[in-house]
C-alpha cells in the first residue's frame, strides 16, 4: 500500500489548521536576475544530495514516487532557462531517473508496459508532464511517447459513477474525482496537442472536453474561479471541508495556456489570469505564496510540494501574458525563501514566510526552488 498519495495526505492534515505566528517583518528587496540564477544553483546543489542514482528519486517526506516528477521538472526549467550547471545535470539526470525510476515503481507489477503507469491519475499526470518538459529539453521523442502512453492510460479513468457525463478519477480504485487529477489531465491533453502534431485534434479535444466538464462541476466554484474539495464515492457528494490547494490551480492554469496555444482562442487566457489572480487573492500572505494545509508544524507528506507547482504555471503565464503582480510575487517569495525560509544548511522550508521548520528534504526544497527560478526567469 502506497502511503506517500498527494491526495490523502492533503486531506489528512488538521482540519483546522493554527494561524500561523506574525511572519518577521519583511524588508526584502528584488534581487537581479544573476543573484536569483545564483541562488537558484546553490539550491541545486543542495537538491542533489538527496538524489538517489539507484532509484532515480529525491528522498522527501518518504520515498518520493510523484514528488520526484516535480523535482526532474525543476531541475529541467533551471537547464532550459539557461544554468550550464542543471543543463550538465540534466544531461545525467534525465536518462538516468528514466532507467532507475521505472524500475522503482512499486505499482509497476499491476500494470504492464509503461512502468510509469500505476493506480493514481495524478501521479501520472506528473510523470507525464515531467517527460513532456524532457522532451522540450532534449527534443528525443522516447519522452514524447511516454508521456503519450501515459495520458493513453489516464483516458480510461474519464467518466465517473458518480459524474456520468465526465470527469478523471482520482485513482483505479475509483474512490474521490479531485480537482488535482482533472487538471492535470487537462494540462497534459494541452500539453500534447502543441507538441503531437499528427493528433493535434484528438489531444485538443480532450483538453477542451475535460475544461468543459471540470468548468461546470462542483470541484469549480466559477463565480470565485477557484477550486474546491473533492467528491467521495461512496456518497456522490462534495466533501465537507472544500479545500482549495495552489497546486491544482497550477496544473489548471498550464493546462488553459496550452489550451489557448493549441486553438489559439484567447478565452482559455483569460480564464487562467482569473485563476491566478484569486490564487493571489486568497493564497498569499504578506505577498508571498502561503499553503493553507502546511499552516502548523506537521506539514503532511504532500502539501509542501504544492506551491511550487503554482509558481512554475505562474511563470509560463506572465511568459506568455505578463503581469507585475505575477513578477512581484516571484520576486517578494524568493527572497522571502532565502531571507526567512533557510536553514544553515541550506535546506529550504515550508512555508515561505518563514521561520524555517521541519528537517530539509527535496519536496519543500525543490518547491521553494521553483519560486526562486520564476524570479530569475522574471527578472530578466
Ligand atoms: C532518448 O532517450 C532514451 C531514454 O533516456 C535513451 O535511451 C536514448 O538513447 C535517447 N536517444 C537519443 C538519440 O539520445
Amino acid at each position: 500500500m502506497q502511503i506517500n498519495r498527494s491526495l490523502l495526505a492533503a486531506l489528512s492534515v488538521s482540519s483546522a489548521p493554527m494561524l500561523a505566528a506574525a511572519a518577521p517583518s519583511q524588508h526584502v528587496h528584488a534581487r537581479d536576475a544573476s543573484t536569483y540564477q545564483a541562488n537558484a544553483e546553490t539550491a541545486l546543489d543542495r537538491l542533489q544530495t538527496w538524489y538517489s542514482e539507484d532509484s532515480g528519486l529525491w528522498t522527501s517526506y518518504s520515498n518520493g514516487w510523484w514528488q520526484s516528477a516535480n523535482q526532474l521538472t525543476t531541475v529541467i526549467d533551471m537547464a532550459q532557462l539557461g544554468s550550464s550547471k542543471a543543463q550538465q545535470l540534466a544531461e545525467h539526470v534525465v536518462p538516468n531517473t528514466f532507467r532507475q525510476a521505472a524500475i522503482n515503481n512499486e505499482n509497476r507489477e499491476h500494470t504492464g508496459r509503461n512502468p510509469y503507469i500505476n493506480d493514481y491519475y495524478d501521479d501520472m499526470g506528473w510523470w507525464a508532464m515531467a517527460w513532456i518538459r524532457a522532451y522540450d529539453l532534449t527534443q528525443n521523442t522516447t519522452y514524447l511517447t511516454t508521456a503519450e502512453d501515459l495520458f493513453n492510460d489516464m483516458r480510461y479513468g474519464w467518466t465517473t459513477k458518480c459524474t456520468p457525463d465526465g470527469g478523471l478519477w482520482w485513482d483505479k480504485e475509483n474512490t474521490f474525482i479531485a480537482p488535482i487529477s482533472n487538471t492535470l489531465f487537462i494540462e497534459v491533453a494541452g500539453s500534447l496537442a502543441n507538441r503531437v502534431a499528427w493528433r493535434k485534434d484528438y489531444y485538443t479535444m480532450w483538453a477542451r472536453n475535460a475544461w468543459n466538464w471540470l468548468s461546470t462541476s462542483v470541484l469549480y466554484a466559477a463565480d470565485q474561479h477557484l477550486l474546491m474539495g473533492s467528491i467521495k464515492a461512496s456518497t456522490c457528494v462534495q466533501n465537507e471541508r472544500p479545500d482549495s490547494f495552489t497546486y491544482s490551480h497550477g496544473a489548471l492554469v498550464g493546462g488553459l495556456i496550452e489550451l489557448s496555444s493549441a486553438t489559439g482562442e484567447t478565452k482559455y487566457t483569460d480564464e487562467a489570469h482569473l485563476v491566478a489572480g484569486a490564487v493571489l487573492d486568497s493564497m498569499t500572505k504578506d505577498g508571498v505564496l502561503y499553503e493553507q494545509n502546511i499552516d502548523n508544524e506537521h506539514p503532511g507528506e504532500s502539501a509542501p510540494q504544492f506551491k511550487g507547482v503554482f509558481m512554475r504555471a505562474l511563470s509560463s503565464l506572465n511568459a506568455q501574458s505578463p503581469k507585475t503582480e505575477y513578477k512581484t510575487l516571484a520576486q517578494k517569495s524568493a527572497d522571502s525563501i532565502w531571507e526567512n525560509d533557510r536553514d544553515s544548511e541550506g535546506n529550504l522550508g515550508p512555508d515561505w514566510n518563514g521561520p524555517f521548520f521541519g528537517s530539509g528534504n527535496a519536496s519543500p526544497h525543490s518547491s521553494a526552488m521553483d519560486a526562486i527560478v520564476f524570479a530569475w526567469k522574471a527578472s530578466q
